[in-house]
């Protein structure tokens, strides 16, 4: 699977030093999207292209070949590494990105020129937008005052002549145009990592990323492994029942275990079982203290401990990646469905969901409806204290068909209803 480094963040911040020399020691392409932006806008200048006529910007647009190479940018074969960083391209760039028609073809273009390759790419847009399921995200700040020193610095080095009220009114301007602009502005992802670099210097930036990137790389190597199902051998088998017996005689003495309805779970197909969640000790539960094998959905990332990895593996625990549309994950529960096994899924998606409200996930009806099985639902209920008791109710199968109708939301009625029915059964009295 490729990976993807992200690093947005306002002018000035120093993006483009630190995301090149990144790109050079961890052997990543590096791809400055706000080159493209430029490449675009000196084009429209050389036509003579006005930013309301879209015609003529979609035509150019359809006829430009912006390339990377070593420490060129070629625009239509020609090199303008220099020009695209003067004017007239910085007072007008901002203006340009703020085209729907440029921002469409240009995200399609860092998408195509990303696609396969392990990559960090710069820019305003990449963690919101063009792609929101990288791996690392960055947002990158500093005051705009010290942006300002900076981008007079860097314009003296590379020896293009600008006055400081010139460099404060661009970078002021653009500032403005890009956080507020209505198509994909900047701000920071949810998910990404915000790194003042006012006080730092720009080796330090690289060091801190550098470490990151580094880990996240270790961690995704061992998430993706995660994705690969491990031969049912020998070793395997008698590992998964060793470890099932061992941990199942713990589970025993320190919780007082009553279990009720397990003839629910006598089925000739493959089903879900979905439970709710209120600690990791709940899905050990499910799978430790059954004689069938039970297959949970886990959030990826605890793939990249070694020893739940081991776990993960012996037990057979599909990954499935929060918040982002899984597709390995959702064809490894298709694939095991049909294959008539038992999967285990939480549609809280997360520990006490329902204390803290969450939207229950749609996941397990969008499953059982695909592979045509039934949901098995059960409720848990104990204070998982030593020696108290934990009441594990396994509910009637649910048949999705009959909660199915024209309604374009019926997924989520019917995970409603199968999260109801699991809540039922955590107050079922023995
Ligand atoms: O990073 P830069 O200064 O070279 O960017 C040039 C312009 O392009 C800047 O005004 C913001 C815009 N841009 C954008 O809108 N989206 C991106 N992903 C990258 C740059």
């Amino acid at each position: 699977m490729p990976f993807v480094v992200a690093i947005d963040g306002p002018s000035g911040t120093g993006k483009g030093t630190v995301t090149s020399a990144l790109a050079k020691k961890l052997n990543l392409l590096y791809i400055d999207t706000g080159a493209t932006y430029r490449c675009v806008t000196l084009k429209l200048i050389k036509e003579n292209i006005n930013l309301d006529d879209k015609e003529n910007i979609e035509k150019a647009l359809k006829n430009i070949n912006i390339e990377f190479k070593k420490n060129k940018i070629l625009l239509d074969g020609e090199d303008v590494s220099l020009e695209i960083r003067k004017n007239p391209v910085n007072d007008m760039v901002a203006k340009v990105a703020e085209l729907p028609e440029v921002r469409h073809s240009l995200v399609d273009l860092q998408r195509k020129m990303s696609e396969g390759k392990n990559v960090i790419l710069e820019g305003r847009d990449i963690g919101t937008n063009v792609f929101p399921n990288a791996d690392v995200k960055f947002y990158l700040d500093a005051s705009q005052e010290e942006r300002i020193k900076r981008r007079l610095k860097q314009n003296k080095e590379k020896g293009i002549e600008t006055s400081e009220e010139e460099v404060r009114k661009n970078i002021k301007f653009r500032d403005e145009s890009e956080k507020t602009r209505e198509l994909n502005p900047l701000r920071q992802a949810e998910d990404a990592i915000y790194v003042d670099t006012t006080d730092l210097t720009i080796k330090e930036v690289e060091d801190k990323l550098y470490k990151i990137i580094k880990k996240k790389k270790h961690d995704a190597k061992w998430i993706e492994r995660g994705y690969i199902q491990t031969k049912n051998t020998v070793f395997k088998r008698i590992a998964r029942k060793t470890i099932k017996v061992f941990l199942a005689s713990l589970y025993h003495i320190v919780y007082r275990v009553k279990k009720t309805g397990l003839e629910n779970l006598e089925q000739d197909d493959g089903f879900i079982i979905c439970s709710n969640h209120l600690n990791y000790l709940d899905a050990a539960a499910i799978v430790l203290l059954n004689k069938k094998t039970i297959r949970f959905v886990a959030k990826s990332d605890l793939y990249r401990i070694p020893i739940i990895s081991f776990l993960g593996h012996i037990f057979d625990v599909i990954p499935i990646k929060r918040g982002k549309n899984d597709l390995a994950s959702i064809k490894m529960c298709l694939k095991a469905l049909r294959n008539k096994e038992i999967i285990g899924i939480f549609p809280e998606g997360t520990r006490k969901g329902i204390e803290k409200n969450v939207k229950v996930k749609n996941g397990a009806v969008f499953l059982a409806e695909k592979a045509n099985v039934k949901i098995v639902p059960v409720g848990i209920r104990g204070n998982f204290k030593p020696f108290t008791k934990v009441y594990i109710n396994y509910g009637k199968p649910i048949d999705i068909n009959k909660l199915k109708n024209d309604d374009p939301n019926w997924i989520d009625t019917a995970s409603n209803k199968v999260m109801e029915e699991i809540i039922m059964l955590t107050k079922k009295q023995q």
